[in-house]
């Protein structure tokens, strides 16, 4: 197992070590992997003026599987569009082909409390919401800010979704739900987008091959609503690009934590990039308060899609579980009168539970 090692900046550097220390208990348990540190986002830039460094894409694409903490921080906030952290991790996602990004929303029930939701709406909770990453507005063409024939200044951007990237997706999609509780709900905005229009038209295509999953349609604003109001009908979750993006985030604090949240990216042969849905959040950075939870969890995926390591994946998932039935919190899972503990000793308790 190749992986490369990308901390990134803010806290990505504090939680992929917790993550790298949960691989180096399973590697001296005899799991063969092998680490290689690069720089993505602003520690990108300051190594090498590019938010992804020639080097970054090479060991990236040289591994079978890329372990991310998160990208972006105030230092970088006034710099031109292409060098912006956020730009290093558009063009990892997209230059590694990552088209699928599975974002499951799994609420521990150790942490049902600290849902802002009540309990009973969201206890037992398991939804997989699959993004759709490399289209969409986030790269259409053309973009930027002009100046129309009036001389007001206009900022625009482009939607679109080719049939091809559609219906990759949705393969993904449907073959998640066939091993789940064979339910996908699709999500658009079809009332009023063309784009969507044809989302849906795709998905309902290649719905028909798969006829033991039960297929919905829900318009975006919508399945933001349910996912407040009744998140539990919910079981796979397939959208686009920047839909995903927002009910991924919205989904998040139903667990209680967004920093629970784990990710992947994959390609078409499941080579992946497994990051934290959460991003660098400066504000708390060299704290050692950051909850490792999900880039831990983030590696449990790369075993699982990547690797066809069920085994091990479960392994470290239960290891989660064990620190969180022991009391141990970080922060922002804590309740009240609860002891925190900060983000290493989060990691060296996982791996005592290992
Ligand atoms: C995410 C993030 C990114 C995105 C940003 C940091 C570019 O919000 O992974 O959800 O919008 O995809
Ligand atoms: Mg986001």
């Amino acid at each position: 197992m190749k992986i490369a090692v990308l901390p990134g900046d803010g806290i990505g550097t504090e939680i992929v070590a917790q993550a790298v220390k949960v691989l180096e208990a399973l590697r001296s348990d005899g799991l063969k992997l092998e680490m290689e540190y690069g720089h993505l986002g602003g520690a990108g830039y300051d190594a090498a003026g590019d938010p992804f460094p020639a080097a970054t894409e090479k060991l990236a694409k040289e591994s079978d599987a890329v372990l991310l903490g998160a990208v972006g921080g105030y230092q970088y906030d006034n710099l031109p569009r292409p060098m912006r952290p956020e730009q290093g991790l558009l063009r990892i996602r997209k230059g590694l082909g990552l088209f699928a990004n599975l974002r499951p929303a799994l609420v521990y029930p150790e942490l049902v409390n600290s849902s802002s939701l009540k309990p009973e709406l969201v206890s037992g909770l398991d939804i997989m919401i699959l993004r759709e990453l490399t289209g969409d507005i986030y790269f259409g063409q053309p973009r930027g800010i002009r100046t129309l024939e009036n001389g007001e200044r206009q900022g625009f951007d482009t939607m679109h979704y080719s049939e091809s990237e559609v219906r990759r997706v949705a393969h993904v999609g449907f073959n998640i739900a066939m091993k789940r509780g064979k339910k996908m709900c699709s999500v658009d905005k079809a009332n009023v987008l063309d784009t969507s229009m044809f989302w849906r038209e795709i998905v309902t295509d290649v719905a028909k091959e798969y006829p033991q999953v039960e297929l919905s349609h829900m318009y975006v604003d919508n399945a933001a609503m349910q996912l407040v109001r009744a998140p539990k009908q919910f079981d796979v979750i397939l959208t686009g690009n920047i839909f995903g993006d927002i009910l991924s985030d919205e989904a998040s604090m139903l667990t209680g934590s967004i920093g629970m949240l784990p990710s992947a990216s994959l390609d078409s042969n499941n080579k992946g990039l497994y990051e934290p849905c959460h991003g660098s959040a400066p504000d708390i950075a060299g704290k050692d308060i950051a909850n490792p939870l999900a880039t831990i969890l983030s590696v449990a995926m790369m075993m699982r899609y990547t690797f066809a390591r069920e085994d091990v994946a479960q392994r470290i998932e239960a290891a989660v579980r064990k620190t969180l039935q022991q009391g141990l919190r970080t922060g922002d899972i804590a309740e009240a009168g609860m002891q925190k503990i900060g983000c290493a000793a989060m990691g060296s308790a996982v791996v005592a539970a290992l």
